[in-house]
């Protein structure tokens, strides 16, 4: 039993092991030196991924009643947490969820719930997790992070308070050095997660919702977000970007966590976008022990490729820490070489040259996952968001993921990066310096958003915030134009617009021109316009159904259609651009409707990304290349004879609509569009551009017949066999010829093999089934909504994936995804086992003492409180001592029993368990031992008697005591 038990812990190090040694830190090390110099060795840092294996419990646990004084005095102390947070809390039965995680998603709507969460109710949940720590990261930097949680949370780590976090948007850090055990010695992470308040006006989820680390350095390390670079052209002037050289200047904040001074090296390399090494740098600096320091390094790059949508090239700055010469840590970061200028007159400069912001506004939830997004899906996101012709996105209201961040600078999305709450409170100020830290060397973020739409912007208490929270912003990056999104009010006395870099107007096109009038020096931003309302794929709206007619004429009376909005802003070349409300449908604000809609219809795509027609008018107003589409389809069953509304969307002059070689109509294209009422008859609507004489561009659009089968069309045709790797699954019905049925409602089911199917949604903002998956993750259903649906899957690695899906009366459509080993490296959980931790010892005595005793309530101090992991001298005049443990089995083992495991016992000791002797150490040496429980509830009595008389020296419970299975 004992080798057992030593073979899984065993087991469970060695796959911590063989994680450790696939860290992405490792994938991603500088390039090997010259041929010739000796290898260089990784350095000690690894970032771990805790995706897997957590254990979830919905709804709280409460602490346990403080009914005694022994209860009560217990409680108090580190280490003793109760309830959810207990080490040795029951979570056997637990659900097993693999992280990012949304709790709130697969909660039932209620229409006594907040509308704007999207009668999601929220609640309290609890997170609970095992890892055991490798003993080489006892020196250093430990941090256990967490990069979001919805909303308030607190963290226990082995018993003990690690930390409490308000807000959903920025990251929690917690040092785990203080809290860790190292070795065969499990810790336990527990989470409790209050999603009772909210923060927003939309849906923002509920959980651990981001993805969460372990992160290592050596005690020679760089601080977190240390590395900080802020490329610049040598030259002055709009044209320096282009015309000249560059400058990176970039710093590094190094800490010593260990006892000695060290002289330290730091080398840094600049790797252009084809990877060629361009410019190096290095310097010598002293890190005294337990001491900080800054590193300053300038790289000077000739004549750069510069970063812009159009050309996102990105350059790698490596770094890397040696101390008493050998690599102790490095760091490395995509780099954009741009300028940004806000100007008064020309809007926004981007490397010299006017920029116009062709913008969205997003929140974070998608279809099937929530707020639990895939790391791929931002990918999908943005680029459907340049497909649309756009090039920017304002993170509306709150600061994005990392992984955003990285997809923008790659895929050329710059990025208006929003704080969520107005406040100078420590908390508020603490989260947009985390915003900051997080952005500043993203090449994808052009400006600092401070909040939006607040009451107090013309007030001194609004101008005293906003001064202070600019002020950090300054000193974090110096290099970012500072607004904020403001609406109404703007020419009251004081007014948070006077402490802005740049104006941002919300709506409020009335007082545009007058505002730019009375300030002529002030750049000025359209940070949120548009609001315009419909229901993807819908040829003719129906209020009563809670639809909108998909033609982009509706919009809140605040608000303007697409058309307007961007036609308001094309005509002012001195407003920077504009972000429109919103790229895509969110959960929440389901205006004008309320229940049973649950999502918004402002997006020019749906929440799956499916393009309405705001998609199509936009791509018209904000594309060089000629733009047509047909809007919303030409298969209107039933409707034949009668007059049909149809847009083309377009940036041609003059549109001709032409069915089966006959020409309908021709209408002028305004503002995008161009609009018609042909008389439906099947057939193929043809639709021609004119520009000058010349068909320019034509788009066709031919009636559907009656569906016959499903069609699953994966975004891409290979994914990774990591959760993070996700792929978004088109499903549409298709007619005898092949053609999508833009009219199809069916009801379908789907089943994977090879991995997961994260979630499904169909865009319908009424949606009424639920959007995630059966329990094992294999099959979910969902239904067709004007023709479409999404599944979202990801791989498991045990081979290709296959997805089928099937409709009664269709045949049924399969696809297999080729599927890539994943890529990060994980630090897999450990098996439970219950710690038994509560250990109480009677004073050293002389006279031999009688285990399994109970002890009386009130006296806390005649015996010591103790916990495992410390050994203590023997005493030759009172050799006897005894250690007394009172403890609940966790309900499987009370069920089967179990053992009860020391991972080392020293000195000579008689183990008692419920007040009969279960077995003698006689060897003092340390040693682990392994002790059968038999089955039975309530509490039991563990008493360990060590007998020094024959053996001076120390005793003691050196390493943990557990109770597994
Ligand atoms: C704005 C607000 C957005 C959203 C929008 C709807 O005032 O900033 O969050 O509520 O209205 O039109």
């Amino acid at each position: 039993m004992l080798s057992a038990s030593r073979r899984t812990i065993l087991a469970s190090t060695a796959a911590m092991a063989a994680a450790l040694a696939r860290s992405p830190i490792v994938a991603q090390a500088l390039a090997a030196p010259a041929a010739g110099a000796p290898p260089q060795p990784d350095s000690p840092r690894r970032r771990l991924s805790l995706e897997a294996d957590w254990r979830f419990h919905a709804g709280d646990i409460p602490f346990a009643p403080l009914r005694d004084h022994e209860a009560a005095y217990a409680h108090a102390k580190a280490g003793n947490a109760t309830g959810g947070a207990a080490e040795d809390c029951d979570d056997g039965d637990w659900a097993m969820v693999t992280l990012p995680h949304d709790f709130a998603l697969g909660q039932a709507p209620d229409p006594a719930a907040n509308p704007d969460q999207a009668y999601r109710p929220r609640g309290i949940a609890w997170y609970r997790r095992g890892v055991l720590l490798d003993p080489a990261w006892r020196d250093g930097a430990l941090d256990l992070v967490f990069d979001g949680i919805a909303t308030n949370a607190t963290v226990w780590i082995n018993g003990t308070l690690a930390a409490r976090h308000f807000g959903g948007y920025t990251p929690l850090v917690i040092d785990l050095l203080p809290f860790a055990r190292f070795g065969e010695e499990p810790n336990t992470i527990a989470v409790r997660v209050d999603a009772q308040d909210s923060e927003g006006w939309w849906y923002e989820g509920a959980g651990l919702y981001r993805h969460v680390w372990i992160e290592r350095r050596a005690p020679v390390h760089i601080v977190r977000h240390g590395l900080v670079a802020r490329p610049h052209p040598l030259g002055q002037g709009d044209d320096a970007a282009t015309s000249g050289d560059w400058a990176v200047p970039l710093t590094l904040d190094l800490a010593n966590s260990g006892a000695t001074d060290k002289a330290v090296t730091v080398a840094a390399r600049l790797m252009a976008p084809d990877g060629t090494p361009v410019a190096t740098a290095q310097a010598a600096l002293a890190l005294p022990a337990q001491g900080q320091t800054q590193a300053a390094l300038t790289l000077t790059v000739p004549r750069p490729r510069l970063w812009s949508p159009a050309d996102p090239a990105l350059y790698r700055l490596e770094t890397r820490v040696l101390a008493d010469g050998a690599l102790t840590d490095q760091e490395s970061c995509a780099l954009g070489m741009h300028t940004v200028r806000f100007d008064a007159d020309r809007g926004m400069l981007l490397n010299g040259e006017p920029c116009r912001i062709k913008g969205v506004c997003a929140h974070q939830d998608h279809a099937g996952v929530g707020v639990a997004v895939p790391d791929s899906l931002w990918d999908y996101r943005l680029r459907r968001i340049r497909e649309m012709g756009g090039n920017a996105l304002r993170t509306a209201h709150h600061a994005p993921a990392p992984e955003l961040l990285e997809a923008a600078d790659r895929l050329g999305v710059m990025i208006l990066a929003e704080n969520r709450t107005l406040s100078a409170a420590p908390d508020t100020l603490d989260a947009l310096a985390a915003l900051v830290r997080l952005g500043r060397n993203h090449a994808s973020v052009i400006a600092w958003s401070l909040c939006n739409e607040e009451s107090i912007q013309a007030s001194g208490i609004g101008v005293a915030m906003v001064t202070r929270m600019k002020a950090l912003v300054r000193t974090l990056d110096p290099t970012r134009a500072v607004t904020a999104a403001l609406n109404g009010a703007m020419e009251a006395e004081p007014n948070i617009a006077d402490q802005l870099d740049v104006v941002g107007f919300n709506y409020g096109r009335g007082g545009i021109d007058a505002y730019h009038a009375a300030h002529p020096t002030r750049p000025l931003l359209s940070s949120e316009d548009t609001s315009a309302l419909m229901t993807r794929g819908v040829a003719a709206g129906d209020a009563a159904r809670h639809v909108i007619a998909d033609d982009d004429t509706t919009a809140v009376p605040w608000g303007q259609t697409n058309s307007a909005a961007w036609a308001f802003i094309a005509q002012r070349p001195w407003l920077a651009g504009g972000f429109l409300w919103t790229g895509f449908d969110y959960r929440g604000e389901a205006t004008p409707f309320g229940w049973p809609s649950t999502s918004s219809f402002f997006g020019a795509m749906d929440l799956c990304g499916f393009a309405k027609s705001g998609f199509h008018i936009r791509r018209a107003l904000w594309s060089a290349t000629p733009v047509i589409a047909i809007w919303p389809h030409w298969t209107f069953p039933g409707q034949e004879g009668r007059a049909v509304p149809i847009l083309v969307a377009s940036n041609a002059d003059l549109v001709s609509l032409h069915l089966d070689g006959r020409e309908l109509a021709r209408a002028p294209v305004r503002d995008g569009v161009a609009r018609f009422t042909p008389v439906y008859a099947p057939g193929r609507l043809l639709a021609q551009g004119w520009r000058d004489g010349r068909v320019v561009a034509s788009a066709t659009c031919v009636t559907a017949g009656a569906p016959v089968a499903l069609r699953l069309v994966p975004d891409r045709p290979r994914l990774r066999a990591e959760r993070r790797d996700a792929v978004p699954v088109t499903v549409m019905a298709v007619d005898a010829a092949g053609q999508p049925v833009p009219v199809a409602q069916h009801g379908f089911a789907v089943h994977v093999e090879g991995g997961q199917i994260l979630g499904l949604g169909n865009g319908d903002p009424n949606l009424a089934l639920p959007e995630t998956p059966a329990a094992d993750g294999r099959s979910g259903a969902m239904a067709l909504f004007n023709g479409l649906a999404q599944a979202i899957v990801c791989a498991d690695g045990s081979g290709p994936l296959h997805l089928v899906a099937t409709a009664a009366g269709l045949a049924p459509a399969r696809c297999v995804l080729r599927v890539d080993p994943g890529i990060i490296a994980a630090l897999p959980a450990v098996p439970p086992a219950q710690p038994l931790t509560e250990w109480r010892q009677a004073p050293a005595s002389a006279q031999r003492p009688v285990p399994g005793q109970r002890l009386g309530d009130g006296d806390m101090n005649s015996w010591a409180w103790t916990k495992p992991g410390a050994t203590q001298p023997t005493d030759p005049a009172a050799p006897w001592v005894l250690l007394h443990l009172a403890f609940t089995p966790r309900r499987a083992v009370a069920a089967k029993g179990g053992t009860l495991r020391f991972a080392s016992v020293v000195g000579r000791a008689e183990i008692w368990l419920d007040g009969v002797r279960v077995a003698l150490k006689a060897d003092p040496a340390p040693a682990p031992l392994a002790i059968p429980l038999p089955p039975g509830n309530g509490e039991r009595l563990l008493d360990v008697l060590f007998d020094n008389r024959t053996t001076p020296g120390r005793c003691g419970l050196a390493g943990m005591v557990s109770l597994g299975p």
